[in-house]
């Protein structure tokens, strides 16, 4: 079972720490396939039948291709290119028992603490540095392992297998030298950057899991890996609009940042990112603003975040009828409170698509007594309203520091994108017609 797209995934995913890096990683696919970058500073300037990706803060990314005549609608497919990891705070050095530096961080996301102990970690992100007289922000990977954050021996806590807690400010800061170390942290990212201390004016860093995916099993059938959550379906979405045909509807897939926090920033699912570049490529195309409202009720969204597996250890956190497993296909999520904007129609619509690419669905809602989580896709639809559903692929352990989820899964959903990408969406009241 072991196949490429898992491998390209897992060198993707290994090159990617953070957002930043997902947008970048991104980018460079896109260009390697023909797409052109826009910037939202600059005029857009679309041609039918091309495809072009847009930046907003570098760590979120919306690429589209447009149709080569008639514009029907928007099919759009979003998911998060940010996970849960460590933020290193600006004032870093944390001397301790006399003998170490530590580095000061606070919580990013919600991760399971104790999956980040006894890991080789390194720092990752962007540096904004001063350069010939501007502000410039420069992407770094500290590619080697540098930081390591300790356990406490079962001998000196006895406690450590009884259901621990950890504080973020005490239990999880990470070792990062000898106290007689001649490099601070600020002088390794300073050379990483290639500019001098002292132009260094702030930055974006995290502390993020070092080790590499792994497709394994008795049929390699399962894949390990920091940060599937959601790149996996980041990078499956990605692949499927590469894959597409141009139909009558503009193709539009967004990574968006800071999921993981609520998507409340200029970047994330809660802003005006995906509306402004509708907006602009409606303009771009040359289509009277008159007809908008009518172009938008003939678009669709997928919002693509990974899914709860039922749990070898406890199966009995699943609900007792949908219970999604790992290579059995794309996971359709509901919820009664619409925590995932899933209804009878979007449903039906998305299983449609996955019956013409000849991939399999299954369903995902939380047990009854048990609140879940939450994604992208009613934020985005608070910004952009249209039918949308919320899709994922099942996982194990979400929020791990190694997460594990489905080797054929992948490629599900890299073939229903593309067919997504590749149909059009006409909704007249209540009948619809997927083109
Ligand atoms: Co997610």
């Amino acid at each position: 079972m072991e196949n490429t797209v898992n491998k390209e995934l897992i060198d993707f995913i290994y090159a990617s720490p953070t957002a930043w890096h997902t947008a970048a990683n991104a980018a460079k696919i896109l260009e390697d396939n023909g797409y052109t970058q826009l910037f939202e500073s600059d005029n857009y300037d679309i041609k039918p039948g091309k495809g072009y990706f847009v930046k907003r803060n570098d760590s979120a990314i919306i690429a589209f291709k447009v149709p080569k005549a008639d514009f029907r609608g928007y099919m759009i497919m979003a998911a998060h290119g940010d996970s849960p990891c460590f933020k290193i705070k600006c004032s870093p050095a944390v001397k301790s028992a006399n003998a170490y530096v530590q580095l000061n961080v606070e919580r990013y996301g919600g991760m399971i603490c104790s999956s980040w102990l006894d890991r080789p970690l390194s720092a990752a992100g962007r540096v904004v540095v001063r350069e010939n007289g501007r502000i410039v922000s420069k992407l770094i990977n500290i590619d080697r392992d540098l930081l390591l954050i300790p356990n406490v021996a079962i001998h000196m806590d006895r406690s450590a297998n009884d259901g621990k807690s950890y504080n973020a400010n005490v239990d999880m800061l990470p070792l990062f030298s000898a106290a007689d170390s001649e490099n601070s942290f600020e002088k390794i990212i300073a050379r990483e950057a290639g500019c001098e201390e002292e132009d260094i004016l702030s930055y974006d860093l995290f502390a993020y899991c070092r080790q590499k995916g792994t497709q394994w099993g008795a049929d390699n059938e399962f894949i390990s890996s920091p940060r599937l959550d959601d790149q996996q379906c980041a990078y499956s979405c990605l692949q499927g609009l590469l894959n597409a045909e141009a139909g009558d509807s503009a193709a539009v897939c967004c990574i968006f940042d800071n999921e993981e926090v609520g998507s409340g920033t200029k970047q994330g699912a809660d802003s005006t990112f995906l509306e402004d570049t509708l907006c602009r490529i409606f303009d771009a195309m040359g289509r009277d603003r008159r007809e908008l409202a009518q172009v938008i009720s003939q678009s669709f969204m997928v919002s693509a975040d990974n899914a709860h597996a039922v749990h070898p250890n406890h199966p009995e956190y699943a609900d007792r009828n949908d219970r999604p497993l790992m290579n059995k296909g794309i996971v359709i999520k509901y919820n009664a409170n619409q925590k995932y904007t899933t209804d009878a129609v979007s449903a039906a619509v998305f299983s449609e698509i996955c019956k013409k690419a000849d991939v399999p669905v299954q369903r995902f809602t939380n047990r009854a007594d048990m609140p879940g989580g939450s994604t992208l896709g009613n934020i985005s639809a608070a910004h952009v309203s249209i039918d949308t559903v919320d899709i994922g692929l099942a996982q194990l352990a979400m929020h791990s520091a190694y997460e594990t989820a489905g080797a054929k899964d992948t490629e599900y959903l890299i073939k229903a994108a593309t067919v997504f990408f590749s149909s059009s969406f006409n909704r007249r009241g209540s009948e619809i017609e997927i083109l």
